[in-house]
């Protein structure tokens, strides 16, 4: 029996290229996301091509109902070799303008949704002692910025989570390996969803959904805890962890300010 790749946020961009790349190896899905047409479609395309079995599940992700209920699945699924978290996305605006819910639901879903899921995954992989998960963090993690707080810092969260599941999977010995994915400005929904210009960021920054799940997936194989996408972004965040934090935050809020001026020529 194959093994099963279960994908939330999967009616889209990097989730749904994770999707078509693990379906060509030959592993059965489980797709989760919101949107029932995308997902139904999805999945009839990649049965078809790759002789897999694939499901789909409907949840909002950020409603503790649905998560209990993706939860349950994700735990009793048999043989689940491969989790990613990846639902996820962003909001534009200072925070204490926003609107609180978007704010609240953007954690729960980052932060809670990661939590409860990665927990019910490893209940289910570790007491066989093999298979792997990620969960889609973002270079955004390394360092907050101005109009991004809150998902700048669920993301640094989600890294810094992803990097402790490892250390405690290590100390057992565990054959179960994890990974938090960062990739850097990458073409999908992700910024009309946020309602953000793509003409502010310069072109060689942006990432394709299929080099980004390339590079996870070789991150993956190589048991690479923290997997940044590009050596523009190992650069960036590596430039990032040398400076002095004071320096660093100053250098991201006038280069944030620059993007903003580019988008607005
Ligand atoms: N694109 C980038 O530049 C970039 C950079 C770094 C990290 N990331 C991260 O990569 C991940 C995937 O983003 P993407 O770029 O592929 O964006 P995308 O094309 O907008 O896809 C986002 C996916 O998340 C799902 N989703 C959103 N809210 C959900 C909810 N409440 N419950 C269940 N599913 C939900 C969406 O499905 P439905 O709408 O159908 O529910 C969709 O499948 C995110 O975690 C994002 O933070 C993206």
């Amino acid at each position: 029996m194959p093994d099963l790749a279960i994908i939330t946020g999967a009616s889209a961009g990097i989730g749904a290229m994770f999707a078509r790349k693990l379906a060509a190896r030959g592993c059965d899905l489980l797709l989760i996301a919101r949107r029932e047409d995308r997902l139904r479609s999805l999945a009839t395309e990649m049965s078809g091509a790759h002789h897999i079995h694939a499901e789909w599940m409907i949840a909002d992700l950020a409603d503790e109902r649905d998560l209990e209920r993706a939860a349950a699945r994700v735990e009793s699924a048999a043989n689940l070799g491969l989790m990613i978290n990846n639902a996820g996305f962003g909001i534009h605006g200072i925070f204490f303008e926003s609107d609180v819910e978007g704010q609240a639901a953007m954690h729960r879903l980052h932060v809670m949704a990661t939590m409860r899921l990665t927990h019910a995954a490893l209940k289910n992989m570790a007491a066989r002692g093999s298979g792997g998960l990620i969960n889609v963090a973002s270079v955004a993690g390394f360092m907050p910025a101005p109009g991004s707080v809150s998902y700048n810092a669920t993301k640094a969260w989600m890294i810094n989570f992803t990097e402790g599941i490892a250390m405690e999977l290590a100390a057992r010995g565990s054959g179960v390996h994890v990974e938090a994915l960062c990739p850097g400005f990458t073409l999908s929904e992700f910024h009309d969803v946020v309602g953000m210009d793509r003409s502010g960021v310069p072109k060689p920054l942006w990432l394709s959904a299929d080099f980004v799940v390339e590079e996870a997936l070789k991150g993956l194989d190589r048991n690479d805890v923290v997997v940044i996408p590009g050596w523009r972004y190992k650069l960036i965040v590596a430039g990032i962890k040398l400076l002095p934090r004071g320096l660093a935050r100053r250098l991201t809020a006038r280069q944030t300010r620059a993007f903003r001026r580019r988008k607005s020529q």
